[in-house]
C-alpha cells in the first residue's frame, strides 16, 4: 500500500476549510523568514497557498541574510504581541549567526503553532501535547487515516532531531508503542531496523535505508527529501523496498503534504484556544 500523502492531506484541508468557516473565526498565521534560500522560499510560498486554501490570513515577514538575532527576535516579539496573529512560524534553518535556540524560546508557546518551543516539547513528552510539530504529528494522523495500528507496535525511528525524531518518539510512546531511536552512533543499525514494525527514516540522505535493513511487512516513513542526480527522492530506496513492506510514503506525495495540512490545523487550534481564552 502506497501511503498517499498528498490526497489525505487534500482531504483534511476541505474538512479543516469547512470548519473555519463555520467557526466564524478568522485565523491567522505569521511566517518569519531569514535570508533567500531557494528551498525555504518555496516552502513558505507552499505554507502560505494553503492558508489561502483553508480561509486563514497570512502575513509573511522577510529579513535579509544578514540579520542579528536580536533583529529576528524583535519580528517575533512583535508578533507575539499583535492580537491579529494567532500563529507564528519561524521557517528554519536561520543563517548561521542567528541563535535558533534563542528565536524558537522566543515565540510564545500558545502562537507556536510549529511546536518548537521547549514548553510545548515538554508538555508532548509529558503525555499532554498542545503544539507537536508538524511533521510528527501529520504522519501520526497519516497512520490513523489509513487504519494503521500503532499501539504494541515496535516503532524504531532514524534520527533524533528536535522537530523530528524526538517529537516523532513521544508521538509513538503517547500511542503505546514500543520506541527505539537510533541515529549516527547507533552500533548495528540494520540488526534494530528489521525489527521494526514501523520504522520512520528522517536521515537526510539519498537511498540511506535499503531493502536488508527493512522486516517483511513493516510500514515505511520516509520524512527524506534529497536530491539525487536531479530528482527529488526520499532517505529510502523506494523501488527496493516497497516490494517488501506493507506500507510505504512515496517521496514527493508522502509526508510533506501532511506536514502542510498539519500546520494549518495548529493554527486553526491556536486561534480556537485564544478564541475561549485558554489558560497556558
Ligand atoms: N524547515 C523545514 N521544515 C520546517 C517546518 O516544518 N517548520 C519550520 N519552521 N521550518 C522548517
Amino acid at each position: 500500500m502506497i501511503l498517499d500523502g498528498k490526497a489525505c492531506s487534500e482531504q483534511r484541508l476541505e474538512i479543516l476549510r469547512d470548519e473555519i468557516d463555520e467557526s466564524g473565526l478568522s485565523p491567522h498565521l505569521a511566517t518569519v523568514i531569514v535570508g533567500s534560500d531557494p528551498a525555504s522560499q518555496m516552502y513558505v510560498r507552499m505554507k502560505h497557498r494553503a492558508c489561502e486554501r483553508v480561509h486563514i490570513g497570512s502575513v509573511g515577514i522577510e529579513l535579509t541574510a544578514d540579520a542579528t538575532t536580536e533583529k529576528v527576535i524583535a519580528s517575533v516579539r512583535q508578533l507575539n504581541e499583535d492580537p491579529e496573529i494567532d500563529g507564528i512560524l519561524v521557517q528554519l534553518p536561520l543563517p548561521r549567526q542567528v541563535e535558533t535556540g534563542r528565536v524558537i524560546k522566543a515565540v510564545r508557546p500558545d502562537k507556536d503553532v510549529d511546536g518548537y518551543h521547549p514548553v510545548n516539547l515538554g508538555l508532548l513528552f509529558s503525555a499532554t501535547p498542545r503544539f507537536a510539530p508538524c511533521t510528527p504529528r501529520g504522519i501520526m494522523t497519516l497512520l490513523a487515516a489509513n487504519r494503521i495500528p500503532v499501539a504494541g507496535k515496535h516503532a524504531v525511528i532514524l534520527g533524533r532531531s528536535v522537530d523530528v525524531g524526538r517529537p516523532m518518539a513521544a508521538l509513538l510512546l503517547n500511542a503505546d508503542a514500543t520506541v527505539t531511536v537510533c541515529h549516527s552512533k547507533t552500533r548495528n543499525l540494520a540488526d534494530v531496523t528489521r525489527q521494526a514494525d514501523i520504522l520512520v527514516s528522517s536521515v537526510g540522505k539519498a537511498h540511506f535505508v535499503t531493502a536488508g535493513m527493512v522486516k517483511k511487512g513493516a510500514v515505511v516513513i520516509d520524512v527524506g527529501i534529497n536530491q539525487l542526480n536531479g530528482k527529488l527522492v526520499g532517505d529510502v530506496d523506494f523501488a527496493a523496498v516497497s516490494s517488501i513492506a506493507s506500507a510505504i510514503t512515496p517521496v514527493p506525495g508522502g509526508v510533506g503534504p501532511m506536514t502542510i495540512a498539519t500546520l494549518m490545523e495548529n493554527t486553526f487550534q491556536a486561534a480556537k484556544e485564544r478564541a475561549c481564552g485558554s489558560v497556558w
